[in-house]
């Protein structure tokens, strides 16, 4: 039996040299190699600055925080995507507004998001305020899902219509496009995450993209206490005083180990991205000629997805079940009997309303946001990383065939 993970990094050797000359320097918190590390991921992905944290999640809530968002103000983020998104708006004491998605992309719904602040917002001196709680809405945190590049488009145009921020929750969309425009230029500050479920990983780790050099600064200051210089620098200039600190910040700081190892991982990027774009092809072919109940990953024209997971979607009429949490049985079904043959799969990611914080805060039910419902219970993420063999691709869909005619 095959042993199929659904994901694993991918290293080299060059990771770990160069970790070795980072643990030779002494050097080993942040420094010089995080310079790099930002100035080499800003030259893929033509942004002018970029800021290294510790995660994606810190990311967030660092540009979330730069940008001004506070307690009294409302965010509209989607409600199918990983819990952080909403956890950083949490953090900032704003108050998390979801918006549904589409089914067909897993991204932001643009049409929900003008039919909230129609319904329960009034515009009124440059600003929409809450009818209800008063709050003011900040802005809207979209997510590239899963690789794919949400519409952020519409979402700028609703943006500058009623004066919102946008900060775009690009964790899983390193190296995504629209046409030739990658993810973070697009007008907006974004984040992505380098976590090693991603495409690139330093083990743990995160950066906000900006092209606004002032916001850049402000962020670095943030990320470190609030201090005006940054460790490394205050040493280069044999500092033994502390350095002012004029505003309460973070320490959101990356070390250069992890940064070594991004050095070596961002140079393999396109080849990841190349191959698992190849791989992704292959299980549309497959799937499409043996498993009708799979919906594949559907995109858009003129979109560059890069398949930081490769998530179908399970099609009820056509497995003859009539209500999605009937098929969300059958999918948990599947993925145990999946597990067992030996083939690891997970659901693509969560309703976010449903989960217990946001539930019981916020008294939602399925109902309120249905596409984000459906998808938590009919999504399937399939294994995927460039060291899997054509073998590999067609024992998963082999074993995906011979379980749904099982159960
Ligand atoms: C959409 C989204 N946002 C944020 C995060 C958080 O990233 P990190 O684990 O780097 O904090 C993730 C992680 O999976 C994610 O998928």
């Amino acid at each position: 039996m095959k042993s199929i993970p659904v994901t694993i990094p991918y290293f080299d050797g060059k990771e770990a040299e160069n970790v070795k000359k980072v643990l030779d320097s002494g050097w080993v918190a942040q420094g010089p190699v995080v310079a790099q590390f930002e100035e080499a991921v800003c030259a893929h992905e033509k942004i002018g600055h970029g800021v290294a944290t510790t995660s994606c999640t810190t990311a967030l809530h660092l540009a979330m925080a730069a940008e001004g968002l506070a307690a009294g103000m409302d965010v509209i983020v989607p409600a199918f995507t990983f819990v952080a998104t909403a956890n950083a708006a949490v953090e900032t004491g704003a108050v998390p507004v979801f918006a549904d998605i589409c089914q067909e992309t897993f991204n932001i719904d643009t049409k929900h998001v003008r039919k909230i602040i129609e319904k329960d917002y009034t515009f009124d001196g440059g600003k929409l305020y809450n009818n209800e709680t008063k709050n003011v809405l900040w802005g809207i945190v979209p997510v590239h899902e899963f690789g794919l590049c949400c519409d952020i488009g519409e979402i700028n145009r609703i943006a500058e219509e009623y004066h919102l921020k946008v900060i775009e929750d690009a964790a899983c969309a390193l190296g995504a496009k629209i046409g030739g425009t990658h993810q973070g230029g697009f007008g907006n500050t974004s984040c992505i995450s380098f976590h090693p479920r991603k495409s690139i990983t330093t083990g743990e780790g995160g950066m906000v993209l900006t092209n606004d050099a002032a916001l850049a600064k402000r962020m670095k200051e943030l990320r470190t206490h609030g201090s005006t210089v940054s460790a490394d620098a205050r040493h280069a200039g044999k500092g033994f005083l502390l350095p002012e600190f004029p505003e309460a910040g973070y320490n959101y700081r990356m070390t250069d180990i992890q940064a070594a190892v991004g050095m070596a991982q961002i140079e393999k990027l396109d080849q990841i991205v190349g191959e698992k774009r190849r791989r992704a092809a292959i299980y549309d072919k497959l799937i499409g000629q043996t498993l009708p109940e799979f919906r594949v990953p559907y995109v858009p024209e003129g979109y560059f997805h890069t398949y930081q997971s490769y998530v179908c979607m399970l099609d009820l009429e056509k497995l003859h079940l009539d209500s999605v949490e009937l098929g969300g049985q059958f999918r948990n079904r599947l993925l145990s009997a999946l597990e067992e043959a030996g083939v690891a799969t997970r659901q693509g990611t969560h309703a976010v309303h449903m989960l217990g914080y946001y539930r019981d805060r916020f008294g939602y039910s399925p109902k309120d946001f249905p596409n984000a419902y459906a998808c938590d219970h009919l999504s399937v993420t399939l294994p995927l990383y460039i060291q899997m063999s054509d073998d590999d691709q067609a024992y998963v869909v082999e074993k995906i065939r011979e379980t749904i005619d099982k159960l």
